[in-house]
């Protein structure tokens, strides 16, 4: 998958002077069908995740609290996404090496995932990663 298949997905939002609502449905916002959730939360100050990329899984990343940086990567090129808003999903592909870096303090980041937990899915060498990407 390329990277132009990446993209921030403007979440609907439900305004209301009590507070905004924000919802999502697997296979109408989001191209699949959600069997996972997961969230990073009291991420130390200067620590930065991710590092891996994933075979077959798809996922949409969501800033529930605070802001951090993802970085994309097909093999090929990258690209930074900063996430700031509780409404923005950032979608990301299969074949994709993701880093998490400026995670602000207090942040929470919330992934959806199309599939269980699956060690075997995950590269977790880049060079891997970008020999199979260029196939
Ligand atoms: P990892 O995916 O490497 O973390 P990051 O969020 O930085 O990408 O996962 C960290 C550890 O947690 C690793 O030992 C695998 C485990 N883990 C699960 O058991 N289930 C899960 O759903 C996830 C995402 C991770």
């Amino acid at each position: 998958m390329a990277l132009v298949d990446c993209k921030i997905i403007d979440l609907p939002k439900i305004s209301d002077p009590r507070g905004n609502l924000t919802f999502i449905e697997g296979g109408r916002h989001i191209p699949f069908d959600i069997k996972r959730v997961y969230y990073l939360y009291d991420v130390p100050g200067g620590a930065e995740r991710g590092a891996h990329g994933h075979r077959r899984l798809q996922q949409l990343v969501v800033a529930m609290s605070g802001s951090f940086d993802v970085i994309l990567d097909d093999g090929f090129e990258k690209r930074t996404f900063h996430m700031n808003r509780s409404y923005y999903g950032l979608y990301v592909s299969p074949m994709m090496w993701r880093d998490i870096t400026n995670v602000s303090s207090g942040a929470v980041l919330m992934v959806l995932a199309s599939e269980l937990y699956d060690e075997s899915d995950y590269f977790r060498d880049y060079g891997q990663f970008s020999e199979e990407a260029k196939i």
